[in-house]
């Protein structure tokens, strides 16, 4: 099953979900995990490189693609049961191709102007992608969302903006906490270093409602 955690916004979180959801689907399903990381920048590959030099955290693999990734994916998702694919908003081909073949792509965007500002080209590429990938299943979510009660009127606003487009947004969110930046830099999930945790739970509630919207079957026009 390939899952591509995509958007073209830097900063909205597509390496820090990818990793965690990685950790958390080889915990919960011991599933054979892979990751791709298509940005240049390299953050999902550093972050299995720290990884890497702490034994006491189960290894994840990862490889860096960029471009023409359609047959590549196709072949690797036969020998994984998770590709997990980590693709900025640089590289737009592979972002295209990735979501031609993807049983899921998600994109995190904060409940912000400036990320939402990105949903109608998003919408655009998801739609036209759709018409090769009938069973493709996209959705948006929330990340680093403010925290105060008083700001819960913003995530629903934003809820209602992806909405209004006609795209799936999550109801499950990722608030903003320190523990995302902390894990990062260890090369851990927020999932192991506090497993019982308010994010642990987020990430747990966000894999868990995306994966139990089955792949669908149909190009519907509307
Ligand atoms: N929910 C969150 N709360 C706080 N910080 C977060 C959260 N999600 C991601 N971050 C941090 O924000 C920064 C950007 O996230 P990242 O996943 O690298 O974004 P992207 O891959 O979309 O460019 C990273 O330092 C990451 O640890
Ligand atoms: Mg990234």
């Amino acid at each position: 099953m390939i899952l591509l955690v995509g958007g073209e916004k830097g900063g909205s979180g597509k390496s820090c979900l990818a990793q965690n959801i990685a950790v958390h689907v080889t915990q919960k399903y011991a599933a054979k995990v892979l990751m791709v990381d298509c940005d240049p920048q390299r953050t999902t590959s550093d972050w299995i490189q720290a990884r890497n030099t702490d034994e006491s955290l189960p290894a994840i693999n990862c490889i860096q693609l960029y471009g023409k990734i359609r047959n590549d994916l196709l072949s690797l998702d036969e020998r994984y049961d998770y590709v997990i694919v980590d693709c900025g908003g640089q590289d737009n081909l592979a972002m295209r191709a990735a979501m031609s073949v993807a049983t899921y792509v998600m994109i995190p965007l904060r409940p912000k102007r400036r990320d939402l500002k990105t949903l109608p080209h998003m919408e655009d590429m998801l739609s036209t992608c759709k018409m090769v990938n009938p069973k493709m299943v996209a959705t948006i979510v929330l990340t680093q969302c403010p925290a105060l009660p008083t700001q819960v009127k913003r995530i629903l606003e934003a809820k209602e903006v992806v909405e209004s487009f006609g795209l799936r947004v999550l109801n499950s969110v990722t608030f903003s906490r320190n523990i995302y930046d902390d894990s990062e830099e260890k090369g851990s999930s927020v999932i192991e270093l506090d497993p019982s945790g308010k994010a642990a739970e987020e990430i747990r509630a966000i894999a868990d409602e995306l994966f139990a919207i089955p792949p669908e079957n149909s190009y519907e026009l509307n």
